[in-house]
């Protein structure tokens, strides 16, 4: 979904076209709405008149930002600007209209410089009110200032290129709006049932913090997030400027959407750099290409590296972010189900060495992970199986809520139910940020972030052997890898013999291998001990695993005889 601002209102989603809206009688009776609305835009938009309009229709006070500062100081704003200076004058306002928006619901104008002014428009953030922006036209504000050439910005001055100048100015700011109304010269009313039927049918993403002090971020989640790039952030960048990394598959796809977001709020891209698709681009000849194309382009130290893409650009790209100039700032846009659910979030970036998988990296913080799902609607249902896994392990360790939420609903996530497909994310983000959270860098001895590879030591030495060229999928070596963890755990007597049969029924049902003898290949018992012997979590050559107890009840292992595993493997029916 693209945001048009040229004619629409913009929640996300609605679009309708101003010339062809219908006056449909008086107002119908409104939902109270529960949280503050707040109308910016330049003079002559339009926010006082369409604000009073607004608070009638929906039951809500109506307040005027200036009316209140002129108020507060006993003076008019002339005077103030005239006496104090304009970053007096911004304090008075930001503190004003926190305060206003602190109390109950209201409609409120603000100023047109007020949403200018970055600590205002934090305040309004932080108060949870949606803020429009009443998107006007240069011909139809002209027509509006005229006569109002008293104000101090229009005095000894052509209104017209006053105006041009501010709109230049102030655009790029007012776009961080929650919603964009574009207004044309239709009637006040007509533009008032535009903007309440926005607000009411507008919802803010879904919003999850990984509490990680000054390293913590937060993951939105929802349909349509690429389209609003840009506002949303904003807030967490440096600067309006970056480089954009994609694959040649998701390019194409996705970024025509990413690009308008951003240039909504004049974030300029210096540079978009495409990869070839595929595990072979999380390599050190990669990291360097990128290196030179950003570094060649402009970067600087508050230039953001945003990866657009799967868990292979995720990777590749915050890892070149993590040692650029020593450390760009950073976002992931992960455009695959197992980086919505897994590689965008902690941090972990990396290449692949041939000596092995994610041998070379750097933790690496992103400042945001915006998880559009509607980006999952063009992934191929195998990659989408394949990232499943990531879910099922997710509610393997979770507990037995979320584990059977997987058993119900799995089934319907991979035939691309929308629903579904929003709660794995979300549920899926809550569980490892909270992991994350708890040990950052993996470095607690058992349990913690090591509890996450969970499938993953099978799952690695599968991958391995098969050697990362689309045969067998990340995500599917994972699902078989989550079989033979819960079988290895059966057998040691750590869970019910049941347990197996469960995990393994369920991804079958979802589509996906969940036994060695499901793919489409034989493997030698040996080949893959080695495998394990050499994984980055073996210790001494030991080897590591994470077993079950049951969902919710995962530990880490370090004395697993390496002939029980061997046994598991011959009897799965791999080669001696
Ligand atoms: N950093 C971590 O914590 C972490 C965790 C798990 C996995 N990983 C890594 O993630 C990688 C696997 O990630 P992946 O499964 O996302 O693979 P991927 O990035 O290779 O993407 C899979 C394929 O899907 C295509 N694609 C991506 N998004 C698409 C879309 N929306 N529509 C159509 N096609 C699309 C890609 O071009 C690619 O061909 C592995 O390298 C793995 O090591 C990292």
């Amino acid at each position: 979904m693209s945001r048009n601002t040229a004619n629409a209102i913009v929640p996300q989603g609605a679009i309708q076209d101003p010339e062809t809206a219908i006056w449909t009688g008086p107002p119908a009776p409104a939902r109270r709405p529960e949280r503050s609305i707040v109308l910016v835009g330049m003079p002559g938009a339009g926010k006082t008149s369409i604000g009073r309009r607004l608070a009638l229709r929906l039951g809500l006070p109506f307040l005027d930002a200036d009316a209140e500062i002129e108020a507060a100081a006993g003076l008019p704003i002339t005077d103030i600007f005239a006496r104090y200076g304009e970053a007096h004058f911004r304090d008075g306002e930001r503190r004003v209209i926190a305060r206003l928006l602190a109390g109950p619901p209201l409609v409120l104008a603000t100023g047109g410089g007020a949403f200018v002014d970055a600590r205002t428009r934090d305040a309004i953030r932080a108060s949870g009110a949606v803020s429009v922006w009443l998107q006007c036209r240069m011909a139809t504000l002209l027509k509006r200032v005229a006569g109002r050439e008293h104000r101090p910005m229009f005095l000894n001055a052509d209104p017209a290129e006053v105006l041009e100048r501010l709109m230049a100015a102030r655009h790029p700011l007012y776009a961080e709006a929650d919603i964009v109304i574009a207004c044309s010269d239709e009637s006040p009313e007509v533009t008032t049932r535009r903007v309440q039927q926005a607000v009411e049918g507008w919802q803010p993403p879904a919003r999850l913090s990984v509490p990680l002090g000054e390293r913590g971020y937060d993951i939105l989640v929802g349909e349509g997030l690429l389209a609003r790039a840009g506002a949303l952030l904003a807030p967490v960048l440096p600067a309006r400027r970056v480089v954009v990394v994609s694959d040649e598959v998701v390019g194409p796809l996705h970024l025509p959407v990413l690009r308008a977001g951003l240039a909504e709020t004049g974030t300029a891209i210096l540079a978009e750099i495409t990869i070839p698709a595929g595990e072979a681009s999380k390599s050190l000849a990669q990291v360097q290409h990128l290196l030179e194309r950003m570094l060649g382009a402009g970067a600087d130290r508050r230039t953001a590296v945003l990866a657009l893409g799967g868990g292979v650009v995720g990777d590749l790209a915050g890892f070149a972010a993590a040692i650029a100039l020593r450390g760009l700032p950073f976002v992931q846009l992960p455009t695959t189900l197992l980086a919505q659910v897994d590689s965008s979030v902690g941090g972990k970036t990396g290449v692949n060495l041939a000596l092995g998988k994610n041998l070379v990296g750097a933790f690496h913080q992103p400042r945001l992970v915006l998880a559009d799902t509607g980006t999952l609607g063009t992934l191929p249902v195998r990659e989408l199986r394949a990232g499943y896994a990531e879910v099922a392990k997710h509610g393997l360790l979770a507990g037995e809520r979320l584990w059977r939420w997987c058993e119900a609903h799995g089934p319907a996530l991979v035939e691309g139910d929308r629903e579904a497909l929003v709660t794995a994310v979300l549920e899926s983000c809550r569980l490892k940020a909270s992991v994350v959270a708890g040990d950052e860098r993996e470095e607690t001895e058992e349990g913690g972030r090591a509890l996450l590879n969970l499938g993953h030591t099978f799952g690695h030495a599968l991958e391995a052997e098969c050697g990362y060229g689309g045969m067998l999928l990340h995500g599917e070596a994972v699902g078989v890898g989550l079989g033979l963890a819960a079988s290895l755990s059966a057998r040691l007597g750590h869970c019910s013999q049941e347990l197996p049969g469960r995990v393994i029924a369920h991804l079958q049902a979802c589509g996906m291998p969940a036994r060695i003898g499901d793919l489409p290949r034989r493997f030698s018992a040996a080949a893959l001990l080695g495998r394990m012997r050499k994984d980055k979590k073996a210790r001494e050559g030991m080897l590591r695993f994470v077993l079950l107890r049951g969902p919710g009840d995962a530990f880490t292992a370090g004395d697993v005889p390496p002939e029980a595993v061997e046994r598991l493997l011959l009897d799965e029916g791999c080669d001696g």
